[in-house]
């Protein structure tokens, strides 16, 4: 994420292990297994109207193998069975998670710079 945050805020590593502390405090972390190797996380917040992804991370030699795109699915149908739309914040800065957020079904609801706030609802019309 440091290219991303860079270009979007800034660095501040002393900020960062801070913030890193409190949103593991604050949020169901699950780690994306892979070939029997911890190949990245995800980053879950329960809220009472939606299912809030905080983050996706897949480390890079993991990526373009299709697995974000199986994390983030499997995300939407857990929401489903609590009948709850998936919610998400992207920045511009990162197209590439945004790309496969729009492939998914997620739908951009606002923009309150930096981010744009999307959001998957089939699994509350029981879409999915
Ligand atoms: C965004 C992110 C989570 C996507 O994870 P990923 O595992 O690479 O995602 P996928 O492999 O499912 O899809 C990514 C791309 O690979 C392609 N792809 C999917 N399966 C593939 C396969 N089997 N072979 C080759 N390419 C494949 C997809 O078409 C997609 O292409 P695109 O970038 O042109 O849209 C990952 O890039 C990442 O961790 N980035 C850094 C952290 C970040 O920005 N997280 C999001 C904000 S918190």
């Amino acid at each position: 994420m440091r290219e991303v945050i860079k270009k979007t805020w800034g660095w501040d590593e002393a900020w960062q292990l801070t913030d890193f502390d409190r949103r593991l405090a604050a949020y169901v972390v699950s780690i994306i297994e892979a070939e029997h190797r911890a190949a990245g996380s995800l980053w879950l917040e329960w809220k009472p109207d939606s299912l809030y992804i905080h983050e996706v991370q897949v480390l890079p030699e993991f990526q373009g193998k299709g697995l974000g795109t199986e994390v983030v699915q499997h995300v939407i149908k857990q929401g489903a069975h609590r009948r709850l739309p998936v919610t998400l914040s992207v920045v511009p800065a990162n197209p590439r998670a945004k790309r496969l957020y729009e492939r998914l079904g997620f739908e951009v609801t606002g923009v309150e710079p930096p981010f744009i706030r999307m959001r998957h609802s089939a699994s509350v019309k029981g879409a999915v």
